[in-house]
């Protein structure tokens, strides 16, 4: 790859997110069910295998201001994690290591790793950040990680886009979902496709633009 390439590559960004049949994923600026596992599953992906002790090799994480606000301080900033906070304000992360607020979306892309990088970016939400960076044409992301809650039912305010029914101008279909093994592949671990926490049911699904 020629540098000027290395330089305009676009970066690959992984969206992550739970969300109910009827795409929710928020109630009250929190998350609606309390899932260690699902939990921990979010933390492995997100970290990887073997994080870099060199804070600036690490995976990233791009959030919105209010999903940042919504994570207890104790568990913020995301450890072994590069944690990019979105706000047009600004958020003071002055204290929080391996963190800094950004005033727009392009403006957080900037201070990605340029392509190649063995480090992975995820957006991590919410429903504002899902929502442009999913619908944006061509969109920002190239791979969702969906963890789908089968049941119960959850009431939500927070909404994800219904990126599965995207259709192109020429009615193809935008996302396509990839197999379980495509998916293990990809996270290079294995892991249950079903699972079911405290009576809640959930599927882990990876979905990839089908171009
Ligand atoms: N189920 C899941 O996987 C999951 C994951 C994450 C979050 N959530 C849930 O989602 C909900 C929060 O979602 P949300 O949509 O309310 O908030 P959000 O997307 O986390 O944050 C919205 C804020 O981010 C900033 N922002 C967003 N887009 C921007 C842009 N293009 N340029 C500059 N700033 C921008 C703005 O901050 P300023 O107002 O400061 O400008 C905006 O008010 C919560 O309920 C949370 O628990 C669920």
């Amino acid at each position: 790859m020629s540098s000027s390439s290395t330089l305009t590559a676009k970066p690959s960004i992984t969206a992550i997110v739970a969300a109910t049949q009827s795409n929710g994923i928020g109630l009250n600026g929190g998350l609606p069910w309390k899932l260690p596992g699902e939990m921990k599953y979010f933390a492995r992906v997100t970290t990887g295998e073997s994080p870099s002790t060199d804070p600036t090799q690490q995976n990233t994480v791009i959030m919105g201001r209010k999903t940042w606000e919504s994570i207890p301080p104790k568990f913020r900033p995301l450890k072994n994690r590069r944690n990019l906070v979105i706000s047009s304000k600004g958020v003071d992360v002055s204290t929080a290591p391996n963190t800094s607020s950004h005033p727009s979306i392009p403006s957080a892309l900037s201070s990605l790793p340029t392509s190649p990088s063995p480090s992975r970016t995820f957006l991590i939400g919410g429903s504002q950040l899902y929502t442009t960076c999913i619908t944006s044409t061509p969109p920002m992301v190239d791979r969702i990680l969906l963890t789908r809650i089968l049941e119960p039912a959850y009431e939500c305010d927070a909404f994800l886009e219904d990126f599965t029914s995207h259709t192109s101008q020429d009615g193809k279909e935008v996302w396509k979902k990839a197999s379980h093994a495509e998916l293990e592949g990809w996270l290079g671990f294995k892991v249950d496709e079903e699972n079911e926490e405290k009576g809640t049911r959930y599927r882990f699904e990876m979905w990839v633009l089908d171009q």
